[in-house]
């Protein structure tokens, strides 16, 4: 749909899956956002938040109003902190001054979110030509931040405008694989690109599932993290995916969750598939020993396989040496966030239904392998 044909203000829209109808969501009177699936979806379509939106004929409206009204599911599709700067900068740019509404932004994104869910109407902003010049979008992300200026915005909203997550990045095709390819934010130090892929290599070797990554070279400093997307399979077909904090209706910008709560998340929605349950207590171990104390509850993801029709824990991402505005884990950890230990570790695991045995050496091999591994960071 051409620029001209934006109509903004919008108050209800079509959402698909595969281009079939899942459901309409409508704006009600109280800023809430209403969703109800089709009935074509009911008749064999699969639930697409299990807790909050089990497949039932019936109009569902959030009971909070943590996502601008939205259910954690949509809310999902929209873009976080710098995808939302980049919209706004480009709303600026474009001359566009009017209030927009959640349903516009989930317009707006369209059929270029992440995960498989999409939205009609699709509003196309812009259209660019991708850029392969790491160290010039590297350079124009630093410009979008410290100024209200860069040369090329429309190229970096159009290649990064629906994606999460608070740090500059862009998804791109290169050597026949699609990447998320991550940028230094501000506050960030130089050296995280090679941070970030140092910690996924230590990570693989913990026994961690993640998707390939590698580290792209840069003459700027010393290379840019990147990612291969877990959210679409090798025939391009895109996958549906679900936050914790989607699936929970959780608050992310807060502190509210325990890995007590992620296990037993991970054990319903998996059906208890022991490697998920395994591989949630080893990213714990991880986060815990590796200092990535910003786990909070849109750094973990579950994917829909259609094939089975279930749910699994997806690939591991954003870990990396962090802190907290409090210093502590966003999630805690057996009720502690300041500084958790083997006994705290242990009893998730065990409350979570593994061996005792199994928890100790996971734990003590993750535990040794993070410090030796990532010494230099830690
Ligand atoms: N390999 C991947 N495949 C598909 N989606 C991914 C992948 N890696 C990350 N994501 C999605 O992109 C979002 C942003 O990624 P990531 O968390 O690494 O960025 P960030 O900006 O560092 O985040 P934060 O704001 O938590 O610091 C994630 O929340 C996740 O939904
Ligand atoms: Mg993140």
């Amino acid at each position: 749909m051409s620029r001209s044909n934006i109509k903004l203000g919008l108050k209800s829209l079509c959402v698909k899956y595969e281009n079939r109808v899942v459901g309409t969501l409508a704006l009600d009177k109280n800023k809430k956002v209403a969703f109800s699936y089709d009935e074509g979806w009911l008749a064999d379509g699969f639930s697409i938040s299990p807790f909050s939106l089990p497949l039932e004929e019936k109009v569902f409206i959030p009971e909070q109003y943590h996502y601008d009204g939205l259910f954690g599911i949509f809310a999902d599709s929209l873009p976080d902190a710098w995808g939302r700067l980049l919209l706004s900068r480009v709303l600026k740019e474009h001359h566009i001054e009017q209030e927009i509404t959640v349903l516009d932004r989930l317009a707006l994104v369209g059929k270029n979110g992440m995960g498989a869910l999409t939205y009609e109407p699709d509003y196309e902003l812009v259209t660019t030509e991708s850029i392969n010049d790491l160290d010039y979008l590297s350079e124009q992300c630093r410009q979008v931040l410290q100024t209200a200026y860069a040369e090329d915005l429309d190229a970096l909203y159009e290649m990064a405008g629906s994606s999460g997550g608070a740090r500059p990045k862009i998804l791109t095709h290169l050597e026949e694989k699609d990447w998320m390819i991550k940028f230094p934010a501000h506050v960030d130090r130089n050296d995280i690109g090679k941070l970030e892929y140092d910690y996924s290599l230590c990570a693989k070797k913990c026994g961690i599932d993640m998707t390939e990554t590698k580290l792209f070279p840069s003459k700027e400093c010393k290379g840019y993290f990147g990612t291969v997307l877990f959210d679409r399979d090798e025939k391009k077909n895109r996958i549906h995916m679900a936050t914790a904090a989607a699936l929970l209706e959780a608050d992310f910008n807060v502190p509210c969750m325990d890995y007590h709560t992620l296990m037993k998340l991970t054990r319903i929605l998996t059906g208890e598939k022991k490697q998920d349950i395994e591989n949630m207590f080893r990213r714990m171990c991880f986060n815990v020993f590796s200092h990535n104390r910003d786990d909070h509850a849109k750094n973990f993801t579950f994917l829909y396989h259609k094939e089975t029709d279930r749910w699994g824990l997806s690939p591991a991402y954003d870990l990396t040496y962090s802190n907290t505005y409090f210093g502590e884990h966003t999630t805690s950890i057996d009720g502690n966030g300041a500084n958790p230990g083997e006994k705290e570790l242990m009893n998730v695991g065990i409350k979570a239904g593994m061996k005792q045995k199994e928890c100790s050496e996971i734990l003590h091999f993750i535990k040794s392998t993070v410090a030796h591994d990532l010494r230099e960071y830690l």
